[in-house]
């Protein structure tokens, strides 16, 4: 089994290559944080209030709500409840349609599952028919990202009603929104008819809380019920349980960032046209951006200029691609300037 090769941890300079949100969390959360007493940390935490808080947000009952430490936490009790081969009995399978989050590969892998890769269209738009050809009977999990990581493309939701109606018995589909907030498009309000699908969120994203971890996944309480015994009883710590309810008293703070990923955005696509580079329209808070036979050339003179962005030529149909976070203006306004340093210099 092949190992997830983390991003080298390089904190000095400005981080686009892991899609996070580079201005930060609210300060309402650094104000919750620093209330935070030597009892509450004595003791193992209470989850009843970041529930109903997350549970409000995304407008289900809170019996539909599993936190975790971090969505890639539930990723992996999902594929642990879902892909484990029983004693006997036939390989569970996951369809991937790709290119897609790493981690859906190494979790499969990891709970012994069967990879069933669908390879991507030029255009990077949702291979319905690819995907329904891909499941067997031995389909457990069809893992689905919407909008999607790298390419920043939203697929259709009927896509997701479709699937969920054509996947066999016992199966799921997992719908994972952790860019959700930047397409303002969801499946959660759907999840209650239809009981086979899980939605999994992350707050590192929009709501910059990628340091303290925390996520959740949404879904008919029967079939969470094999993901939450999955789950560490206590694994979501007492400061994320906090933070997160602080987070989310403050949509401002969100909607402020929101603003800025979509000029960012508009700064990036206006740059990638001047500078004669290709790109994906995203809806998410990054871009694909393809360099060709330039790649490496401005991956790593952006890394010498302390500017990280992400090779994604590895991952399926993405070959000469770069991932670059779209952020807080500023930061994109750096990186922008970077990318033309480099080219003008080389050309
Ligand atoms: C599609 C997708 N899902 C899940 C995650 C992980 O989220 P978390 O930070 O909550 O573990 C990421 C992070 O990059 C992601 O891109």
């Amino acid at each position: 089994m092949s190992h997830y090769q983390k991003p080298p941890e390089l904190y000095e300079g400005l981080r686009l290559h892991q899609n996070e949100n580079t201005g930060g969390c609210s300060p309402r959360v650094l104000e919750a944080l620093a209330k935070l007493r030597a009892d509450q940390i004595g003791f193992y935490p209470p989850y009843a209030g970041a529930t109903d808080a997350v549970a409000t947000y995304l407008g289900v009952p809170a019996d539909r709500v599993t936190l975790a430490n971090g969505l890639d936490e539930g990723i992996m009790a999902l594929a642990v409840a879902y892909l484990r081969p029983p004693i006997g009995g036939p390989v569970p399978e996951a369809v991937v349609p790709e290119p897609a989050f790493e981690i859906f590969r190494f979790d499969t892998a990891v709970a012994g599952g069967t990879l069933v890769q669908v390879m991507p269209r030029p255009d990077f738009s949702f291979p319905l028919d690819a995907v329904l050809a891909a499941m067997t009977e031995r389909t457990r999990v069809v893992f689905l990202t919407n909008p999607n990581n790298p390419t920043g493309v939203s697929m259709p939701l009927d896509a997701i009603r479709t699937l969920a109606g054509r996947v066999p018995p016992g199966a799921v589909v997992f719908v994972d929104e952790a860019y959700a907030e930047f397409a303002g498009v969801s499946f959660i309000s759907e999840v209650a008819s239809y009981p086979n699908v899980i939605v999994g969120r992350t707050f590192s994203k929009a709501f910059g809380l990628a340091g303290l971890r925390i996520g959740c996944l949404v879904g008919s309480p029967d079939t969470m019920d094999p993901i939450r015994r999955a789950i560490p009883v206590y694994s979501v710590n007492v400061a994320a349980a906090a933070a997160i309810q602080a987070a989310l008293a403050d949509l401002d703070h969100l909607n402020g960032y929101l603003r800025q990923v979509a000029e960012s955005k508009a700064l990036l696509y206006a740059a990638c046209d001047r500078l004669g580079l290709t790109y994906v329209t995203s809806d998410a808070n990054f871009v694909l951006v393809c360099a060709g036979d330039r790649t490496s050339e401005l991956v790593n003179g952006a890394f010498a200029r302390g500017v990280y962005i992400r090779d994604r030529s590895s991952e399926p149909g993405c070959a000469g691609c770069i991932r670059i976070g779209a952020g807080i203006v500023d930061h994109t306004r750096r990186c922008i300037s970077v990318m033309e340093e480099v080219l003008c210099a080389t050309r």
